[in-house]
């Protein structure tokens, strides 16, 4: 009787092992939120004394020419593939229960089920949404052609400001925003904690500490992009 191999644990592995696939949604889910806290702290600074903050930050940034598209693709590439999984893992938790429970109750340790983990696919579908929107203006939108330009060391550039001005100061982008930030909180906070689960970090002592850590994040990185519409908005 002959008996086969065991399939080698190959590039495939990645995209249909279950463990594979939480493990790497969630590594890549932290890296994005380390971008967002760069990009909150940058974007922070149109509350600076000094009215050419931003534009200076990018003027700084578009110096790294050539490494900084190829950071940005990386970034793209990341997103990509966090979407991507966080909706296979989805339909397949679904394809496990596919009768949703009336409660979200259990009987051993707290399930952590909220508002937040149940719209994680929605929600999800919301922030990518709001990137196209978002980096349609934002990145490739008007520009030192188009007449948006500031002077940085003698040299044109980008007018960050008046990009970011003249967006909020339209009420629909300001709600639509707001509303969005909402979304990206409660999907930071439910992600944080269920990466660090996916991750093998969350034991017994820190289980209370790590859930309270992503909602404190939640909140932080909620308030923090709110303040930017809503402070130029009433002026
Ligand atoms: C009020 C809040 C926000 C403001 C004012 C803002 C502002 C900006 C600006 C000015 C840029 C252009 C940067 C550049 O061209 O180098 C940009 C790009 C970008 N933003 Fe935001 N942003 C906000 C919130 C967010 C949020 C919540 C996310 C993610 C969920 C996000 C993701 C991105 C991405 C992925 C890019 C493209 C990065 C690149 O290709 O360089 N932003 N944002």
């Amino acid at each position: 009787m002959s008996v086969s191999a065991p399939p080698r644990p190959g590039a495939s592995s990645l995209f249909t092992s279950p463990v594979l696939r939480k493990v790497s949604t969630g590594l890549t889910g932290l890296f994005l939120i380390i971008y967002l806290t760069q990009h909150l702290l940058a974007n922070l600074r149109i509350f600076s004394s000094d009215p050419q903050a931003v534009s200076k930050y990018g003027h700084t940034l578009e110096g790294f020419g050539l490494l900084l598209r190829g950071i940005e693709i990386g970034l793209a590439v990341l997103i990509l593939y966090h979407v991507v999984m966080g909706i296979s893992i989805w339909f397949k938790t679904r394809k496990a229960r596919p009768v949703t429970y009336k409660r979200y109750q259990t009987k051993g340790a707290p399930s952590k089920q909220t508002l937040a983990s149940r719209t994680m696919l929605w929600g999800g579908l919301l922030m990518l949404v709001f990137l196209f929107i978002h980096v349609a203006y934002f990145r490739f939108g008007p520009g030192v052609a188009e007449g948006y330009a500031t002077m940085i060391h003698g040299e044109p550039a980008r007018h960050y400001e008046r990009l970011v001005t003249e967006r909020f100061e339209q009420l629909g982008y300001v709600v639509f925003y707001c509303i969005t930030m909402v979304v990206v909180g409660m999907h930071i906070s439910h992600g944080f904690w269920s990466a660090t689960q996916s991750l093998g970090l969350v034991n017994d002592r820190n289980r209370e500490v790590l859930y309270k850590v992503g909602i404190g994040l939640g909140i932080l990185f909620t308030l923090g992009f709110i303040a930017i519409p809503l402070g130029i908005y009433f002026g």
